[in-house]
């Protein structure tokens, strides 16, 4: 398997989870236009990236991920990426001040268009269908016609993830990122939150801080810096990750420039899987998940696989274990990766292993559990000598009830006013807000500074 990878090899390898298009000849066509078009990101920034989660590895930056858990073609509109960013960089903003740590700030955002699903089919009265697998695959309805794997939606996706990160690019170049821009500070739900007078402390502290340095260099510090933001995705779709694939001039080796991050989700992480095939030929950063089946072993085969140099930034463990699992399933792993002196960056993913229905068949997270698991992942990273470098979350900056708890007091009866997602229910604005309030304090707990020796 060493030597002998091209950006088609992993064609060799079972491929879980890909889709099955009727016309052969027309996913082909569309493959090769998709393959002709520019890149969405450039390789500088993607290794700049790198060097970042590197940082976030040893401690001395925090990674916050975050975004829809299924970006939707009708949420291609200005208001909604508005306020995508907005609660991503209200968050950052909260977590530096908050906790003195640098930031590094990537979205599930401007690619994250392809689902895993557990069943290829879905029925319903008697009928069966093709299940839903993101737009860059097909639709929700529940008709054959809007289920069938449609080649075309590959170059809609390609093109909305383009208009996605220009619109992206062009706020942050217009000041939108800027700390004294007043969308920053729009924090009415401090009102609500149930510490209103700590959380208020940290903005005006928050406020402090930019004045003083506005003062000292006599301008907006805002003009000194420019924010980074970084895109990422499941690499799920693997002729899509394919297309977008490509060897820049004056780089070694070859990128997937479809997004900066690209993950590999805990349904395709089999070692002798397409995906890892293809992932460890590409020089992106990228993402593993890490469920609660993981074994020491294996994840260290995995590892030696995806980076057998051992290169800082390019391998992100995104641990997603459930509240009720982490202590038991996560210290064995991060204990093997440390004894072994390999260079990874560990981030909490306290999402996906906290998903429940409720009685009704809604899908849902509580809050606390959410919490929970970013509270155990501390102490686990603390305990073996590590550094829990980042959090990964599924939020939304508009004010859906997805998800039950937190200050705002969300209950399973509030949940069917406000439900969008198709998919995985998300923090919305006020919870993530406050959610990085309460990161942002734990990260200035004694407890949990990283400690020069520890390199895992
Ligand atoms: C996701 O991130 O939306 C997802 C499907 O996660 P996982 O692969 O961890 O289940
Ligand atoms: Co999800």
């Amino acid at each position: 398997m060493q030597n002998d990878w091209t950006p088609s090899s992993w064609k060799r390898f079972p491929a879980r989870q890909q889709v099955h298009y009727d016309d052969p000849a027309e996913l082909e066509s569309t493959l090769a236009k998709l393959a002709r078009l520019p890149p969405i990101v450039t390789s500088w920034e993607v290794e700049k990236l790198k060097t970042q989660l590197a940082e976030a590895g040893r401690g001395e930056r925090f990674l916050l991920q975050g975004g829809d858990c299924n970006e939707r073609f009708v949420d291609c509109q200005s208001n909604r990426i508005d306020k995508k960013l907005k609660v991503l960089l209200q968050m950052s903003a909260v977590l530096i001040y908050g906790s003195g740590r640098r930031v590094v700030r990537v979205g599930r955002i401007a690619g994250q268009y392809a689902k895993p699903r557990s069943e290829p089919t879905e029925t319903r009265d008697g009928v069966t269908l093709p299940a839903y697998r993101g737009d860059l695959v097909n639709r929700t309805e529940f008709t054959a016609a809007a289920r069938r794997p449609d080649p075309s939606n590959l170059l809609e996706a390609y093109g909305r993830s383009a208009m996605t990160i220009n619109f992206v690019r062009s706020l942050l170049s217009g000041g939108f990122g800027d700390v004294h821009h007043p969308e920053v500070w729009d924090l009415q739900w401090v009102e609500k939150a149930s510490e209103p007078d700590e959380y208020r402390a940290l903005v005006e502290s928050m406020r402090a801080s930019v004045r003083f340095l506005d003062a000292m260099v006599g301008r907006p510090v805002s003009e000194l810096a420019n924010v980074d933001f970084y895109t990422s995705h499941e690499g799920l779709h693997l002729d899509y990750e394919q297309a977008a694939t490509e060897h820049p001039p004056l780089r070694e080796g070859y990128y997937d420039l479809s997004t900066h991050l690209p993950w590999i989700g805990e349904r395709t992480r089999d070692i002798g899987g397409a995906h890892v095939e293809f992932f460890r030929g590409i020089r992106n950063p990228i993402g593993v998940k890490v469920g609660p089946t993981m074994e020491p072993e294996e994840l260290l085969a995995l590892l030696q696989v995806l980076n057998p140099d051992d290169e800082p930034g390019r391998i992100t463990l995104i641990a997603r274990m459930g509240a009720k699992k982490v202590a038991e399933r996560l210290p064995p792993l991060v204990e093997a990766v440390r004894r072994a002196e390999r260079v990874v960056t560990w981030c909490s993913d306290p999402m996906h292993g906290n998903t429940y229905k409720t009685a009704d068949g809604t899908k849902t997270r509580r809050f606390d559990d959410i919490l929970a698991e970013v509270d155990q992942s501390f102490l686990v990273h603390a305990d073996v000598g590590s550094v829990l470098g980042g959090v990964h979350f599924e939020l939304t900056g508009e004010n859906v009830t997805e998800i039950v708890g937190g200050s705002c007091g969300l209950t399973e009866a509030d949940l069917g006013s406000a439900y969008e997602s198709d998919v995985d229910p998300r923090l919305n604005h006020a919870q993530a807000l406050e959610m990085a309030f309460l990161i942002a304090r734990r990260l200035k707990d004694p407890r949990f500074q990283p400690r020069s020796a520890a390199v895992g």
